[in-house]
């Protein structure tokens, strides 16, 4: 972006707090993954730097933008209808700047839609145009037009700097874009492009940056992260990434996110077993138990291979926590393809993981499929995976009762204010009662109790 228009936005920022004595305010709801919740810390990043401040009122806010997902189709039903409800409020206050952006932006009918129905939507930028928000911003003050800019594939542009939000001591950074994989089920190579990997050097910087500013856990993010530099000019493999990451002094946790089964090789596994760093936390989505369904899913792997890799691990790792994510009811799934499903989660044992109903999705190999499956079959069997997947939850979290744990504190307890709570290595979810100022410590904590969800406990010591 042009300096003068910063400048100038900035100026103008400036002015309206001289005479209102108070800053303009933002607002910005976040659908999706990670990578959503990242972007939307860069964005807020862009904001700030030009004289914004945050709000979660959205009736004192000056811009509101929705960050969208389309992963499932209730993730778009939600966006709309939250959108729906901001007619009123932008008729009220017409200077209003209502935005969204995401990965529903990155669809041309998604566009046409929201152009038609909801005009009082004043700005609509893709997931690789963020860097474009104050620019898009002064035009937008300047000839009062509604603005649009979209661009398919990712240029790298992003700075170190842009990071500066993060939960307590931890960071997300991304170490590359999009997806090649086109699982048949999912849209994200259709709104997040072709895979594209930072160079090594540039996340090196920017791991540098966060423990500079005092972070001390970071999250890797990508869609496939074991498939990590392959494009880039001078190829590097995911584990030599880590390995050099390893070294940068401050950083006491690293995790990444997410694994494919498909591009596990042993020389990872060796790594997370012998790392001082790495957590012991593995997410392994494996999506289906039966050979079948894997096949029309595209997943490029078999249920003898996960399980194979899932023993390989087990033997490597000590302490190794596995999570996942699992679709159920996807078209052609028979009562045999599902018994498959719950016979491969029981016999892995996890420890956390995500479970969802199929939901068709535009563009996709899957929306083509025949024999889809009914409502009322894929919700009866959905139960029975939570039965049999929160069972393996509560095992393995009753396994730590009687143990201290140590666990970075994040924040206090969403229900229950006061009590914090934080992660340990593996990723348990960790509450206790404990004393606002620690958090963004580390604590070692006994734990008490436990159900399928988090570990409960008390405060036996504070750790620098
Ligand atoms: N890149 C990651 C996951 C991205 S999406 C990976 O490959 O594992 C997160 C999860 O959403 C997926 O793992 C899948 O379980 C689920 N998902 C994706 N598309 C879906 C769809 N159309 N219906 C139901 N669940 C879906
Ligand atoms: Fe979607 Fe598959 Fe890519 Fe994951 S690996 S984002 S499930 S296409
Ligand atoms: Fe949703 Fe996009 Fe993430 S579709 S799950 S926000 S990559």
């Amino acid at each position: 972006m042009r300096t003068a228009r910063k400048t100038e936005l900035n100026n103008w920022n400036q002015e309206f707090k001289n005479i209102n004595h108070k800053n303009r305010k933002y607002l910005i709801k976040t659908y999706g993954c990670q990578m959503n919740v990242h972007d939307s810390e860069r964005i807020a990043f862009l904001l700030e730097d030009i004289g914004y401040e945050s709000t979660e009122n959205q009736n004192e806010a000056d811009i509101i933008l929705y960050n969208t997902c389309m992963i499932r189709e209730n993730a778009e039903v939600k966006v709309y209808g939250h959108l729906g409800q901001l007619k009123p409020l932008k008729k009220e206050r017409p200077d209003l700047i209502i935005g969204l952006c995401g990965c529903m932006m990155q669809l041309n009918d998604i566009r046409n839609t929201i152009k038609k129905k909801h005009s009082h939507v004043d700005l609509i930028f893709g997931t690789n145009n963020i860097n474009e928000l104050p620019d898009m911003i002064y035009k937008h003050l300047r000839d009062n037009q509604f603005i649009e800019s979209i661009e398919q594939n990712m240029k790298i542009v992003e700075d170190a700097k842009e990071v500066i939000h993060g939960e307590a001591a931890r960071a997300y950074i991304n170490i590359m874009y999009g997806c090649e994989n086109f699982c048949t089920y999912c849209v994200v190579p259709y709104v997040r492009g072709k895979e594209t990997s930072r160079e090594p050097i540039e996340i090196l910087k920017e791991v540098q940056y966060l423990a500079d500013q005092g972070f001390t856990e970071i999250m890797l993010l990508g869609q496939n992260v074991n498939s990590y530099g392959q494009s880039l000019t001078n190829p590097i493999t995911f584990t030599d990434l880590l390995k050099q990451i390893e070294k940068v002094e401050g950083i006491k946790r690293i995790r990444f996110m997410t694994s494919h089964p498909k591009d596990c090789p042993q020389e990872l596994i060796d790594w997370i077993a012998a790392s001082k760093k790495l957590s012991t936390h593995i997410h392994l989505p494996v999506q289906s138990g039966s050979n079948k369904i894997l096949k029309k899913m595209n997943r490029k792997y078999t249920r003898e291979y996960y399980l194979d890799l899932v023993r390989r691990m087990k033997e490597k790792i000590p302490n190794l926590s596995l999570s996942t994510d699992i679709i159920v009811g996807f078209p052609g799934e028979t009562e045999e393809d599902f018994q498959d499903t719950l016979k491969l989660v029981d016999e892995v044992g996890y420890d956390q993981g995500f479970m969802f109903i199929y939901s068709e999705r535009p563009g996709t190999v899957a929306q083509k499929m025949p024999e889809k499956i009914s409502r009322d079959i894929q919700l009866n069997r959905f139960q029975l995976l939570l039965d049999h997947m929160y069972d393996s939850f509560k095992k393995k979290n009753e396994a730590y009762i009687g143990k201290t744990v140590e666990i970075l504190v994040e924040s206090v307890s969403k229900n229950n204010p006061d009590r914090l709570s934080g992660r340990t290595d593996t990723f348990k979810l960790v509450h206790f009662l404990g004393e606002k100022n620690l958090i963004g410590k580390y604590v070692q904590i006994k734990i008490l109790s436990a159900n399928s969800f988090s570990l409960f406990g008390e405060l036996v010591e504070r750790l620098e």
